[in-house]
């Protein structure tokens, strides 16, 4: 494929030399370059509301939620210091020439004088079938040299982070300490006081965090004031060896922990270095389930006797890491193309924010993937989050899935939640899965309910595992009497969309509601249960049949489901159609979907279509779900106005999911760098052909 190689929009507000990267397949609003778990989260800003273009110099990274992280990058010349990454001040920068993306990698390349270029690759590593690499809450930086005009020069590099990353409260104490172990040279940083389980501007207030490298003959290292480290290896382009021991508040004269290297002469032969940069957590996540709440462990935790055991192999394991990042970034880079380029531009850029939005949790008995609702509000577990994100899961590996689905199960199948229906999420603030005994969480009982149903046939589905469906029957079960009794007529509710606020028979919701129905008398006939199972789909059927005339206009417009019965001049993305395509049911009759492909092209707008008629606001998550059930025409035409988006955005934070289709900006709330766009891997799940109709209990 011909990579669709974007030069910079921002020629004029660049210095020449820095107008002349190149961007593929994309330039983002934002550059992922350590994004591997809610806490790990390290962005380049690129858009125009405040972002540089996408250029790695001149301007710090940031946490998603756009708090500074010193993150600095600098490199001696023949004696000459240059800084190739962040801001650090009184250094001339490199020239970038290029920026590329993968699913788990983001690469620069930059341009030293035109002497030597400086290759820095940024790689979150996505490993969904391999579970002790994928609880490493650590990210890759690995830096490549070689020689531009055939000279050979004299070579140090230097890089270092600030103690920016240990917390959300800049007057935190911190301390910290440089070590060995083996040839691995390490940075432990860490708040003095640990706050278990807290958050401050959602950055993580407790555990360990880590820089790294491999240290050889010409490794040197330095704690100290930002200035001074900096300029230390300004004057000598090596570093003095020595750990600065007064701890102090992060913004106390700013420390920071500095690797560097005496490369000696770099000719033609490129040499790299490899930095690592994570978190340990002995405990993630406190969970409310049978008995009573605990504290669950981080999953690394399983594999490693401790966290320095943990960071050395991090550290030494970087071939094996990109190599497996490498497959997966081939898998999801061939399926995407084949469906289009703009679909590609798209899906690679959401599987690291999908998979960053997550963590792996628990004992070797027990494997547990929480999720974070980020931005919107910090719920733990939300169900109609993991909903639009779900397809990436089930995509890459369906375990993940059940793994997500679990601890909702074993706190309700507990009795710790009073209502008949699905719970929205497990607790008000990540990371504590502390439930709602009380029974007073965000109500959106049709859409939960929905949503369980849906994902739980599906898990089956993509994995055979009969003893989920069994565990789980009576409480499947439970949640569909109330979807019996209120999808039909739904009442005055939120739906998933709850900026928008609440509404009576909404089309979309009821829908959601009786595909459920459909999805429990598949589970009710898998589980030899077919009097159930028959029963509900009668009722399914007669819903289903009445929904087409309650739920579409009968005026002279073109013809499409209304927002809400009887409001003819009403109209919304009818994204729920996903569950029947999903699961393979054929229950919506294809008059439906091809009514809503006829409809959509009608009313497009510049950035996509809208979520309905109450705004010009779109949802990108639910907009990749339409794309993925309708016909070709409607899916490139969604997918070339993502792909755009992405591309024109004035926005400059991670990719977000809420933005008006008309302007291409955010709109209030602010949702970013939300797991939900793993939602785009839709149409990579219908691909995988799964098939209620065809499906029989496995023994
Ligand atoms: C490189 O360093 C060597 C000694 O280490 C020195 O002799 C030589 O002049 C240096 N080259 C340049 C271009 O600075
Ligand atoms: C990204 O850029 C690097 C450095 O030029 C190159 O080695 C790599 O092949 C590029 N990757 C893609 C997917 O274009
Ligand atoms: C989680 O609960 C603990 C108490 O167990 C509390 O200290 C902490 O602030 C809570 N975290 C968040 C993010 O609300
Ligand atoms: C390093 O150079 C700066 C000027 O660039 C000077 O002010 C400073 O004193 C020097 N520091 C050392 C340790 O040599
Ligand atoms: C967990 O399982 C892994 C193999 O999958 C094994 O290496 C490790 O020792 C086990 N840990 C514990 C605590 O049993
Ligand atoms: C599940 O079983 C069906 C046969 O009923 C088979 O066609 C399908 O490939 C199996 N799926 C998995 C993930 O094993
Ligand atoms: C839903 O529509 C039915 C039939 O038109 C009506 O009786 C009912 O009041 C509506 N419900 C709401 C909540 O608007
Ligand atoms: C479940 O089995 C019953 C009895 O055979 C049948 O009527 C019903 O259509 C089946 N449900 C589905 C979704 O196929
Ligand atoms: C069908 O299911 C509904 C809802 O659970 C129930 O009220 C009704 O009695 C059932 N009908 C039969 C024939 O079992
Ligand atoms: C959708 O609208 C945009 C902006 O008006 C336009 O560029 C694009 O061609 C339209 N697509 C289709 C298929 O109408
Ligand atoms: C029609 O939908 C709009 C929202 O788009 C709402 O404000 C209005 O109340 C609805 N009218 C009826 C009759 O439901």
């Amino acid at each position: 494929m011909t990579p669709f190689v974007v030069l910079s929009l921002l020629l004029t507000l660049l210095p020449s030399s820095q107008a002349d990267s190149t961007f593929s397949p994309a330039r983002p609003p934002a550059q992922p370059l350590a994004v591997k778990s809610p806490y790990l989260s390290a962005w380049q800003t690129a858009g125009s509301d405040g972002g540089n273009g996408g250029i790695l110099t001149g301007q710090w990274p940031t946490f998603w939620a756009g708090a500074t992280l010193g993150w600095a990058g600098l490199i001696s010349v023949d004696g000459t210091v240059y800084s190739w990454m962040g801001n650090p001040v009184d250094f001339p920068t490199a020239d970038q020439v290029s920026y590329n993306y993968t699913s788990s990698s983001s690469t620069f390349v930059l341009s030293v004088d035109s002497a030597v270029q400086v290759t820095a690759t940024f790689l979150s590593p996505i490993t969904p079938d391999d579970f002790k690499r994928q609880s490493l809450i650590f990210s890759y930086l690995n830096v490549d040299v070689v020689s531009l005009d055939g000279n050979s020069h004299n070579v140090s590099l230097y890089t270092d982070i600030s103690a920016e990353w240990v917390s959300g409260d800049r007057s935190a104490l911190v301390q910290w300490e440089h070590d060995t172990s083996g040839d691995v040279a390490y940075h432990k940083i860490y708040r003095q006081t640990q706050l278990a389980f807290s958050e401050v501007n959602d950055q993580t207030e407790y555990g360990n965090w880590w820089y790294s490298a491999t240290s050889d003959d010409g490794y040197s290292y330095q704690s100290g004031a930002d200035v001074d480290v900096r300029a230390q290896f300004g004057n000598q382009s090596s570093l003095s060896n020595s750990d600065d021991t007064s701890y102090r508040a992060i913004n106390d004269n700013w420390p920071v922990f500095a690797h560097a290297f005496d490369l000696g002469s770099v000719d033609t032969t490129s040499t790299s270095r490899v930095f690592t940069v994570g978190l340990t957590q002995e405990d993630a996540i406190q969970f409310l389930g049978a008995d009573g709440i605990q504290a669950l462990p981080s999953l690394w935790t399983q594999y490693f006797d401790d966290d320095v055991s943990a960071v050395v192999f991090v550290q030494g394991d970087y071939e094996g890491a990109s190599a497996a990042a490498a497959a997966l970034d081939s898998k999801v880079q061939s399926d995407a193309s084949a469906i289009s380029d703009d679909y590609a531009t798209i899906a690679t850029l959401a599987l690291r924010q999908a998979f960053g939005g997550v963590q792996l949790v628990g004992t070797n008995d027990t494997h547990y993937l929480f999720l974070k609702e980020i931005s919107s509000d910090g719920n733990i577990q939300t169900v109609d989050v993991i909903f639009p994100s779900h397809p990436a899961f089930v995509y890459t590996n369906p375990e993940l899935m059940k793994m997500m689905l679990e601890p909702l199960f074993v706190n309700q199948e507990a009795g710790q939640y009073p209502n008949s229906w699905s719970m929205h999420d497990l607790g008000s603030h990540y990371p504590n899965a502390t439930g709602h005994t009380d029974g007073s969480d965000e109500q959106m009982p049709l859409e939960e309910c929905g949503d369980m149903l849906i994902m739980s046939l599906e898990y089956y589905l993509a994995s055979n595992d009969s003893t989920f469906l069994k565990d789980h029957y009576k409480l499947l079960d439970q949640w569909t009497q109330y979807l019996i009794a209120e999808s039909l007529y739904p009442a005055n509710q939120i739906s998933t969309d709850d900026f928008a606020g609440p509404l009576g028979n909404q089309t979309n919701l009821a829908l959601k509601g009786m595909i459920g129905i459909q999805a429990m008398s598949v589970i009710a006939n898998l589980t030899g249960d077919t009097a159930t199972g028959a029963n509900y789909s009668s009722i399914a059927s007669d819903y289903i049949t009445q929904w087409q005339t309650l739920g579409f206009n009968n005026d002279d417009s073109p013809a499409h489901a209304t927002l809400n019965y009887g409001n003819e001049s009403t109209w919304g993305l009818l994204y729920n159609l996903y569950g029947d395509k999903a699961l393979g049911l054929n229950f919506v009759p294809q008059s439906v979907y091809d009514t809503q492909s006829a409809f959509y092209p009608t009313v497009n707008a510049t950035y996509g279509v809208p979520l309905d008629t109450r705004h010009t606001l779109t949802k990108s998550d639910w907009e990749s779900w339409i794309a993925s059930v309708c016909d070709d025409t409607v899916r490139d035409m969604i997918y070339s106005s993502l792909a755009y988006w992405i591309n024109n955005t004035p926005t400059n934070h991670p990719m977000g999911d809420l933005f008006d289709t008309v302007t291409g900006d955010y709109v209030s709330p602010q949702f970013i760098n939300r797991p939900v766009m793993g939602g785009v891997f839709a149409q990579l799940v219908l691909g995988l052909g799964l098939s209620a109709s065809t499906a029989t209990l496995a023994a």
